[in-house]
């Protein structure tokens, strides 16, 4: 598997030769000026709500690689009617992809589009393939939910959010990684806007209390998992 940072929430990760494209937000980034849109890869667009912050790229992106969305209900249903083809799910179904099986989870958020249509409920992904198990937590904040998903899964890694304010802060995020069994974390929802800036020492060494590693990735910085 290989794992692409685009900035905020935003991720690539290629899993068994298909791009999965999580929570498109670019142009709205000033610290992912550098990301060139037009070649981003994408199959798959997995939305985990329906925030501009988190859908800011997925009519560009989707119209261009012809990528089936993935979300809840009311968010494929809302790209169904831009003519963008795409499957949806609702809290805690799970469906067969070609690269691998996709569950929706909890997430302890909000959901609306910019332009005001209801969201659905805000989720996560877990996603378990024949490369490796993962959770893409989206925007929330800790829940004892996420004790269910160390009960029910075994993740090699996960993508939490730890910028505070608007979701979880990294305090949060470490007690997380406990609930849901998993020592390996890449950091998401930092540093986009003022009210999520953090320190990047003080997080790492949060984490690092607990036994479990932050990787804290460069926007544009591809690693393999
Ligand atoms: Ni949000
Ligand atoms: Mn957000």
């Amino acid at each position: 598997m290989n794992l692409t940072y685009y900035g905020h929430s935003c991720f690539g990760v290629e899993v068994n030769g298909k791009h999965l494209l999580f929570d498109p937000f670019i142009t709205g980034n000033s610290l992912a000026k550098n990301i060139e849109i037009e070649k981003i890869q994408a199959d798959y667009i997995l939305i985990s709500h329906a925030h501009g912050d988190h859908v800011g790229e997925v009519d560009v992106i989707a119209n261009r690689t012809k990528a089936k969305i993935i979300s809840n209900y009311e968010i494929t249903s809302y790209y169904d009617k831009k003519g963008l083809s795409g499957h949806g799910m609702n809290f805690g179904g799970s469906w067969q992809f070609d690269f691998g099986k996709v569950t929706y989870v909890v997430a302890l958020h909000s959901s609306h589009f910019p332009d005001g249509t209801y969201g659905g409920n805000p989720g996560g992904f877990i996603v378990e393939s024949k490369e490796g198990n993962f959770y893409f937590a989206g925007d929330t904040a800790l829940t004892m939910d996420m004790k269910l998903i160390g009960v029910r899964y075994k993740l090699d890694f996960a993508l939490l959010p730890i910028g505070s304010n608007f979701t979880m802060d990294y305090f949060d995020a470490a007690t997380c990684a406990e609930f849901i069994q998993c020592n390996k974390v890449i950091g998401m929802h930092f540093d986009t806007f003022p009210p999520i800036k953090i320190d990047h020492e003080k997080a790492t060494e949060e984490f690092e209390r607990n036994g479990i590693e932050l990787l804290l990735m460069k926007i544009g910085e591809t690693i393999a998992m």
